[in-house]
């Protein structure tokens, strides 16, 4: 199957850099969101982006107007029925993404696949709500988008052949390297990043470092490109809690047991950047 048009569900800071990666690709694209306020967020977020890749010569101004007209918006997922695929890009609860891909499930055509970009929620229990489970995997992508090269697929239990081979042609076409990963929680990359960072705050925790010295020596001992703590601020710790918390139902290995800090920062609503303030202070 050859993808033509594309729906994103969810324009926050995966879903509007998945439409916009997808537009500057040449896909026509749709991307839903709940709310008008959400939508415009999203849609400013890109605009900055393409600014600051106009400003570097990245793109010209003729392939930002061509991308900008290739980007629709809607509040109504009816809006699907013509979509080759659809990212799902929402908030990592399960309750809420088994119910939208039930209703997607019904919207697309009978060929379209149906992919989440979830980080850790298993992507078997989204594709069992389907008539389509073969059509059913997860594509994740990493934060920022447009940058960041990596693309996880993700084979669930009876992800078929086709579907694989038809989203490394799609990662391929958005200039990104796809690995293909099993159904298993946090899938190759937060398998392994999740019980660095919380190592990171445990270790801040006990008072070893300073958070500001970890983030140097991670920064300048292993030329990581940022710290622990301020990547903790930039992925949000509110998705790193739910990513941990799925990892840890998953297996219960304490190495992925959220510690109390990140709970309670959480609780505070100290979230990182996108708050303002996390392990730093944004405001300014
Ligand atoms: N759109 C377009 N371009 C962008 C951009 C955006 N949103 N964000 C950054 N860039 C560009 C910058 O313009 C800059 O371009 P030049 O090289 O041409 O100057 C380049 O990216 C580097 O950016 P900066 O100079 O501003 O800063 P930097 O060198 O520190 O790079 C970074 C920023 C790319 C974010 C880098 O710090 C980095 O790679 N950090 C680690 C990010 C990471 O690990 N992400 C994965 C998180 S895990 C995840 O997402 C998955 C999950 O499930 C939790």
């Amino acid at each position: 199957m050859t993808i033509q048009n594309i729906g994103v569900v969810g324009c926050g800071l995966m879903g509007s850099g998945i439409a916009q990666v997808a537009v500057q690709s040449g896909y026509d694209v749709i991307v839903a969101e709940a709310a008008q306020e959400f939508l415009d967020r999203g849609l400013q977020r890109i605009e900055a982006s393409w600014s600051t890749m106009l400003a570097k010569g990245k793109l010209s101004e003729a392939e930002v107007a061509a991308s900008r007209a290739r980007l629709h918006t809607t509040l109504n997922l009816a809006d699907f029925a013509d979509r080759d695929i659809v990212v799902e890009a929402i908030i990592e609860n399960k309750e809420e993404k088994i119910k939208l891909f039930r209703t997607l499930d019904t919207i697309l055509p009978a060929n379209a696949l149906l992919v989440s970009n979830t980080s850790s929620l298993p992507i078997t229990e989204l594709a069992a709500v389907t008539r389509r489970p073969s059509q059913v995997a997860g594509l994740h992508f990493f934060n920022p988008v447009p940058v960041m090269k990596l693309v996880e697929i993700v084979r669930a239990l009876e992800t078929s052949d086709a579907t694989v081979a038809t989203l490394k042609d799609l990662a391929a076409s958005l200039d990104k390297t796809a690995i293909v990963a099993k159904d298993t929680a946090g899938f190759v990359v937060n398998f392994l990043l999740i019980p660095y960072l919380l190592s990171a705050i445990r270790m801040y925790e006990q008072g070893t470092a300073t958070k500001e010295d970890i983030d140097a020596a991670m920064r300048l001992g292993t030329g990581y490109p940022m710290g622990p703590f301020t990547l903790l601020d930039y992925v949000g710790l509110d998705t790193t809690l739910y990513a941990a918390e799925a990892i840890y139902d998953e297996n219960r290995d304490p190495m992925y047991q959220p510690p109390v800090l990140l709970r309670r920062m959480v609780t505070a609503g100290l979230l990182g950047r996108k708050s303002g303030r996390g392990f730093y202070d944004y405001a300014k």
